[in-house]
């Protein structure tokens, strides 16, 4: 059986698993947030860096990247997501790229979302705290100012404005300037 996976964070550009098809995607009603803790991938357990979860927000629009997988890929991604994310059914939709037209139609599947109350959630902070903690942080997957680049890049291939990305963008590049 295939499913539908919506990525948000780095499932947009670390792609460490197979998939039949990808596509610019949007999730209505959640928005993304620097706020969950990462212990095993940008962070340490005594140190946990800060990483990206959704948070609802009725009229929010949140752009990712959509994967049709097989079902045996969830095993993979539900160890990599394993730091307090829980899939969550969402619908997305989809904007399929053809030679000459981009065409939309809206999937049922399901994201990895880490809710309030896990483990590791952090929470909302001060931009600036937030800034200075990702700037800081480190753990095996590589530095937590690296994913945060990474996720704007990707974000900018995507054509998408997130500002709170761009926000914290501009005060980590401050942070690590000084
Ligand atoms: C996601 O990318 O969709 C989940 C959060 C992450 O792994 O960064």
């Amino acid at each position: 059986m295939q499913h539908w996976v919506f990525g948000y964070g780095s499932l947009i550009w670390r792609v460490d698993f197979p998939y039949h098809e990808r596509h610019r995607a949007a999730v209505r009603g959640w928005c993304r947030r620097f706020w969950q803790g990462s212990h095993d991938h940008r962070g340490l357990p005594h140190a946990p860096g800060r990483v990206v979860t959704l948070v609802r927000e009725p009229d929010a629009v949140c752009i990712g990247a959509a994967y049709r997988v097989e079902e045996a890929v969830f095993e993979h991604l539900d160890h990599r997501e394993k730091n307090g994310y829980e899939r969550v059914s969402v619908t997305m939709q989809l904007a399929r790229e053809g030679c000459s037209e981009t065409t939309k139609k809206t999937v049922d599947g399901v994201t990895y979302i880490a809710a309030p109350g896990n483990e590791a959630f952090l929470g909302p902070a001060d931009v600036d705290e937030m800034a200075r903690h990702i700037a800081r942080s480190s753990g095996p997957s590589g530095t937590n100012a690296d994913y945060l680049l990474e996720l704007a890049a990707a974000l900018d291939d995507l054509g998408c404005e997130d500002h709170h990305v761009r926000d914290l963008v501009c005060r980590v590049r401050t942070a690590t300037d000084q």
